[in-house]
């Protein structure tokens, strides 16, 4: 394993997926892990991110200087790099040379073990206040800036690297080049890491685990859980059944792909709740969001534990082993950002059905918990999972319930479900589907215009496309694509979607704007 230590701010996330895409497996520990208990996992390198701090600051994250010493090889990064300058006596000053974003980085060493094969001259991208002025006893410097004299150093004997600009991001050009040159070249470690292996790993640990008990998953639709319920399944067969509630707020063909395609690609015994009419006698009325948020949510609760009870007590009644397991889609950046828990957690399952001792305690089962998002859909493309599943953009639990600005009902939904298909039938005929993040299509049922189609005039509803480009949802701002396809998409929704007689384009970045509407 390859240890990044997080000294914050999220650059350790996005080093520690650049190192899995460069096939080596990584981990994030926090700068306050004690450096004994790091080199106790026996890391082939370790990677010190960057971070929000000054080297100078009262405070800051510091590191015992044993991890330096111990062997192993190092690359620091950013405030790592300036960490590493200081605590092995070079000089960091804060000398007011700064540099944000993209910087000329001149290389000044040809055959650095880090920049070899790389250009002279290359665009990187800075964000630091102060900057290293003199480089530790031992280490060559390889690169300079136009203000800052000491860009990056190595000491190759010892194994230690650095450099002051942040290789993870795109915009530092040779960024993956640097980093595979360190884990490859520096630190001699082999690219054999892949999700294939991941599959094996967790089938072994997952049967382990479970033993002759039973498991309950929750599907959703989504690729996390689908990924999740497919892992198990193979791991324990039949000893596995998943729940699909059908609330009624899915898109087109989504539930079809569930019941049908998902089932059929895994063979996973499944079984489905048909709880659409209850759904729309709760959202009878409702208009405001939070409300409609909190009905869905509850309502959905309330759905699945009555499955639950279900289940479980067919599984008493045909005399099988008890349901002792809740499969969980739970990816690696939730484990990070919750404090990289150990995995062993129990939760309870809050009953507000009748049918099952108060008390009833699954123990979870996550086998994602260690991926990334790009590597949870590599997986289910491994395992075989339809396409429409795996490569399926984000959608929110409560649906299109979210979508229709004012009442929902059974028409609404209708309605904007043709128009959403035609949304996404066009997006990846034009082949945009991976550079759009997600595009809502939201109808606002509470407004209408006058149009004009064939020789009448028409009182009906706008339709809002909503494409928004983004790295995790957090930011994004609005899709700048072609006219030609918003023109298809419009004069589509128009003349197909009955009632809908205008189109109009969400041009607002998050923030202000959320992504959805609701
Ligand atoms: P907003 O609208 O807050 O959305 O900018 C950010 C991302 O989260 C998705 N989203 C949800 N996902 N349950 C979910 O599972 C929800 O209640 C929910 N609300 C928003 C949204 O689609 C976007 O990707």
């Amino acid at each position: 394993v390859v240890l990044v230590v997080d000294f914050g701010a999220q650059y350790a996330q996005l080093i520690a997926r650049r190192v899995r895409e460069a096939r080596v497996y990584s981990e994030i520990v926090p700068s306050t892990m004690p450096v004994a208990e790091m080199l106790a996992r026996k890391p082939a390198a370790i990677i010190l991110s960057g971070g929000p701090s000054s080297v100078y600051e009262e405070g800051a994250p510091r590191l015992d200087r044993a991890i330096f010493e111990a062997g192993v090889p190092v690359f620091g990064m950013c405030y790592g790099f300036q960490l590493m300058a200081q605590t092995l006596g070079g000089t960091v000053d804060n000398s007011g040379a700064r540099e944000y974003g993209r910087t000329d980085l001149h290389v000044s060493k040809t055959g650095s073990t880090l920049f070899e094969g790389t250009p002279a001259e290359q665009a990187v991208w800075m964000s630091h206040g102060d900057a290293c002025s003199a480089a530790p006893e031992g280490f060559t410097v390889t690169a300079s800036t136009d203000v800052v004299p000491v860009a990056a150093f190595e000491n190759d004997e010892k194994k230690l690297y650095g450099v002051q600009h942040h290789p993870e991001v795109m915009h530092s050009t040779y960024g993956q080049q640097v980093l595979e040159h360190f884990l490859y070249r520096g630190a001699g470690i082999e690219p054999t890491w892949t999700t294939g292996n991941v599959i094996e790993e967790q089938v072994a640990a997952i049967r382990e685990q479970v033993g002759d008990k039973r498991a309950i998953c929750g599907l959703s639709g989504g690729v996390d859980s689908a990924v999740a319920a497919a892992l198990v399944q193979k791991a324990i067969g039949s000893q596995l059944t998943c729940v699909y509630v059908d609330h009624g707020l899915m898109r087109k063909g989504e539930t079809e792909q569930v019941e049908k395609d998902f089932v059929a690609a895994t063979g996973v015994s499944l079984k489905v709740v048909d709880a659409q009419e209850r759904f729309l006698a709760a959202l009878a009325g409702v208009s405001d969001p939070e409300e409609k948020r909190k009905i869905i949510g509850r309502e959905f609760i309330r759905v699945f534990e009555q499955a639950e009870a279900e289940i479980i007590a067919e599984a008493g009644a045909h005399g099988d082993q008890p349901v002792k397991f809740l499969v969980q889609g739970t990816l690696y950046p939730d484990v990070v950002e919750s404090g990289g828990g150990s995995g062993t957690a129990n939760i309870k399952s809050h009953h507000n059905v009748g049918g099952l001792p108060e008390d009833l305690e699954f123990e979870l089962i996550e086998p994602l918990r260690k991926l990334f998002k790009d590597e949870v859909r590599m997986v289910g493309q491994e395992l075989g999972l339809p396409a429409e599943i795996v490569h399926r953009q984000p959608f929110p639990g409560p649906g299109l319930g979210i979508r229709i600005v004012g009442e929902v009902t059974r028409e609404r939904l209708d309605l904007l479900r043709e128009a959403d298909a035609i949304a996404r039938e066009e997006l990846t005929a034009a082949g945009l589907d991976r550079e759009i993040w997600q595009c809502p299509v939201v109808l606002l049922a509470d407004v209408r215009s006058v149009g004009v189609q064939g020789d009448g005039r028409t009182y009906g509803h706008p339709i809002v496309l909503r494409p928004v480009s983004s790295e995790d949802a957090m930011t994004a701002d609005w899709t700048r694509m072609p006219y030609d396809v918003l023109a298809k998409i419009s004069t589509r929704i128009t003349n197909e979607v009955a009632d809908v007689n205008r189109v109009v384009l969400d041009v607002t970045s998050k923030p202000p704007g959320t992504i959805e509407w609701e």
